[in-house]
């Protein structure tokens, strides 16, 4: 089972980028999570098109973009120019997911869709096949450093029903308020990828503690 730690530079120092990405790139995390916010879908704004693009240009890990935005079809294009490998959007912004999810696939990228915690998994009953990654929300989006929803183990569980139901491939990631606390519990109820960012960069050794869920989940 693939099992994965990714980073989410929203926590790491702006001003220390290119250090940051340095490492990540050196640790033992899987992918590096990038999230975009509008001001809009959520009420924060964090970076855009030239900080990824500066990003993209040193990173080595799996870039997985984190779009919470809304009206996503608009940018699909672009991101696949800038090097994303996934590119999620949330069930909440999108009218025609099945439209959007082909256009994110038809870019040569993998499509993520992601569910607010008050989504609930099985709306993804009659898609979840053509998904590559759920993205699934354990604290409200829009802000890092926000404590953990407990009712995630429950929907990441249920996912995990749906997915073995249906026969299909769509890998499980968990987004906010990951720590050493939950990270193995949420392995153990189905999860695939986890997102950790606080946790991560606001500790003294990002790196060791990186390596550290790594070993807790392995
Ligand atoms: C929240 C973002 C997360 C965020 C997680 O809206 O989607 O990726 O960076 O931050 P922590 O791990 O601090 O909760
Ligand atoms: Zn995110």
């Amino acid at each position: 089972m693939t099992k994965k730690i990714a980073p989410s530079l929203l926590a790491a120092d702006f001003a220390n980028l290119q250090r940051e990405v340095e490492m990540v790139n050196q640790s033992e995390a899987g992918w590096l999570h990038l999230d975009i916010m509008d001001g809009v879908f959520v009420p924060n704004i964090s970076f855009g098109m030239p900080v990824v693009k500066a990003i993209a240009r040193h990173a080595k890990k799996i870039l997985d973009v984190h779009l919470m935005i809304i009206d996503p079809d608009r940018y699909i294009k672009t991101f696949a120019e800038l090097c994303a490998s996934f590119l999620t959007v949330h069930y909440e912004a999108c009218h025609h997911l099945h439209r959007t999810i082909q256009a994110i696939k038809s870019e040569g990228m993998q499509a993520g869709v992601a569910l607010n915690p008050h989504t609930p998994v099985q709306l993804l009953e009659n898609i979840i096949e053509e998904i590559d990654l759920v993205c699934v929300m354990s604290v409200n989006p829009g802000f890092g450093g926000q404590s953990f929803i407990e009712n995630t183990y429950r929907k990441v569980a249920d996912l995990r029903e749906l997915i073995e139901q249906k026969n299909a491939k769509a890998l499980i990631e968990i987004d906010g308020g990951v720590s050493a606390t939950n990270a193995k519990k949420l392995i153990d109820a189905g999860a695939n990828v986890l997102v950790a960012g606080s946790f991560v960069f606001g500790s003294d050794d990002p790196s060791a503690t990186i390596q550290n869920l790594k070993k807790e989940i392995a």
